[in-house]
């Protein structure tokens, strides 16, 4: 593997304070050498080691690679008509979720990997280094199945949701479905590599005694837990999360106080993903009091077909600050670092000696232009695990 020289970083994001200054560790007019997959010296470009290539960032920022920690992208169709539908008034009820699972039985798994292929490719033009991606539009064994083993194919964050919804065919039955899932579908989501289990606690999907039950199976089985929590009420899931020491509870749109605070007491982190309550306009999760109250947040897209049909983790963290009341450098923390603790990887989400060689540059001085300029394509560059792509 050939090593790489940035030098003429303008601002270079570390994304921890012990690498710079305040919370994002920013170290100015600054150089970085990634050798064999990891970042292997920061400093100042006078002082640098030789390298097989260089690139002169002319000034630019460099941040981590983003960290996105949820999405969806093992589907076929469109619902452009649903959303249509949605901002002529419509509610999001999480209904349409069985129409994208029809059309995603009915493809062959070409269609769902190519689909796969093109949104992995245009998240990763925008800077997203690590994608974590869900099954949970086949419920069915072979569907399930066949959508962890295509979304292998793209990354080792892959996510069993079997328990998105019960599909219709178990409409009436609904404790066989969570037989099937805790059972044959588990086993073979298993063998197809499935790092995580989620499910969708809510009204109208799971409630809490069936999400524990399928949770507790699967980290029984080894998986890292995750849960859909709290978006479209104040229901169990977040309390459900911390109780089973998940990784992350995700979407956290609708939270009480004791919500908040056992999130804040945990190790799970908040995940909010503001392109669902764009897409549905919903209200927005309450951001600030979660890091007020001291919790870990993480921003993700949540890139589905029905609530939130975006790849964009720029457009993410634009949301965050502009509708959530993060600062710039909160949204950036949780799109890089956030992610990485939501999918308990120290190895990612910062740039400092010895994490992987991921990381992206910006045609613009400082992180904030990713805020400032909401829609525009800043990223010019990106380094996945050491390569430039
Ligand atoms: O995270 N809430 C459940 N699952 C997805 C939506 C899936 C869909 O509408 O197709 C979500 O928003
Ligand atoms: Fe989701």
């Amino acid at each position: 593997m050939r090593s790489l020289l940035i030098t003429n970083i303008g601002e270079l994001v570390t994304a921890d304070p012990a690498w710079g200054e305040g919370s994002l560790g920013i170290r100015r007019n600054a150089a970085l050498v990634i050798d064999d997959r990891r970042v292997e010296w920061i400093g100042r470009a006078a002082d640098a080691p030789a390298a097989d290539a260089r690139v002169d960032a002319g000034g630019a920022a460099v941040l981590p690679g983003f960290v996105d920690s949820h999405a969806h992208l093992v589907f076929a169709g469109d619902r452009a008509a649903e959303f249509a539908a949605r901002m002529a008034g419509q509610p999001y009820t999480g209904g349409g979720i069985r129409t994208t699972v029809g059309a995603t039985r009915a493809a062959c798994d070409e269609q769902l990997r190519t689909n796969v292929a093109r949104l992995r490719g245009e998240a990763l033009r925008q800077g997203t280094t690590t994608m974590e991606i869900k099954s949970g539009y086949g419920l069915n064994v072979t569907d399930e199945a066949r959508s962890l083993r295509i979304a292998r194919e793209f990354t080792t964050e892959t996510t069993f949701l079997g328990a998105h919804v019960v599909p219709a065919e178990y409409a009436d039955r609904p404790d066989d479905y969570v037989g099937l899932v805790c059972g044959p579908m588990l086993t073979a989501a298993r063998s197809a590599g499935a790092r995580w289990i989620d499910v969708f606690c809510e009204r109208g999907a799971f409630d809490a005694d069936h999400s524990r039950a399928i949770l507790t199976v699967g980290a029984d089985a080894g998986m890292g837990v995750r849960v859909h929590a709290n978006q479209l009420t104040e229901g169990p899931g977040v309390r459900l999360a911390v109780e089973l020491n998940a990784a992350s509870a995700d979407h956290c749109t609708h939270l009480s106080r004791a919500d908040i605070d056992a999130l804040a007491g945990s190790a799970t982190v908040a995940t909010l993903l503001p392109g669902a309550e764009f897409s549905t306009r919903s209200p927005y999760p309450p951001a600030r009091a979660l890091l007020d109250a001291g919790a870990t947040v993480a921003l993700a897209t949540d890139c589905n077909p029905g609530s939130s049909f975006t790849t964009s983790m720029p457009f993410c963290i634009a949301l965050a600050v502009r509708e959530m009341a993060m600062t710039p450098a909160e949204a950036v923390l949780a799109a890089t670092r956030g992610g990485a603790a939501a999918l308990r990887r120290g190895d990612i989400g910062r740039l400092t000696v010895g994490a992987r060689g991921d990381l992206l540059m910006l045609d613009a001085p400082s992180h904030l232009h990713l805020a400032y300029r909401p829609g525009v394509p800043l990223t010019t560059t990106v380094v996945l695990n050491g390569e430039l792509v």
